[in-house]
């Protein structure tokens, strides 16, 4: 009895990850190959929102009166902290008049920066110019407030 749990447990853990892109699509943590990946291997604008946190949102300085956060499908089947490597959230930032006027995005990749969850940081404009990039310490510092949530500010993974 205890093997045959053994082996369903097996086999729904092969089922759930054979899901899941392979690691090998991935991008690299490079604002390029990022790039390339949201708006050509992976667009963005099909992915999915958090359910408590949809469409145009009210935000907060320093990004802007409105947003937009889109949630990749890794980080969506996520059950809690830490989110999953390969985790994705492309954030679209609005103005006042509710015109788009950059992206800023968080990317999870495994040992890019064990000490601040590992992830990577962009802010694009929109044409995909990569503005600070990388290791950004302006962002992280804001994000940390939830490192406990793993940086995630709009939704709660727990
Ligand atoms: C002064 C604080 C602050 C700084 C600096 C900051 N952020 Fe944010 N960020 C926020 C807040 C607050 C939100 C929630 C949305 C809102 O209220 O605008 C957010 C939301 C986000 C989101 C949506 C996902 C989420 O829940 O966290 C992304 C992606 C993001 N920021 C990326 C960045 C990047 C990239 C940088 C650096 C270039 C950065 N942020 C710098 C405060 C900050």
């Amino acid at each position: 009895m205890k093997k045959i749990l053994t082996i369903s447990l097996a086999l729904g853990a092969l089922f759930l990850f054979s899901d899941a892109k392979p690691e090998s699509e991935m991008p690299a943590a490079d604002a390029q190959a990022l790039w390339n990946y949201i708006t050509e291997v992976s667009p963005y604008q099909d992915w999915g929102f958090w359910e408590d946190y949809k469409d145009i949102q009210p935000g907060n300085s320093p990004h802007g009166p409105f947003n937009k956060v889109f949630v990749n499908e890794i980080l969506l089947k996520a059950t809690g902290v830490p989110a999953p490597y390969g985790s994705i959230q492309v954030k679209e930032g609005f103005n006042k008049s509710k015109n788009k006027t950059a992206l800023t995005v968080m990317y999870k990749v495994k040992g890019f920066n064990p000490e601040a969850g590992d992830w990577y940081w962009v802010r694009y404009s929109l044409d995909g110019k990569a503005g600070p990039e990388g290791k950004v310490q302006g962002c992280i510092g804001c994000h940390a407030v939830k490192a406990d949530n793993d940086y995630i500010l709009v939704h709660n993974l727990k």
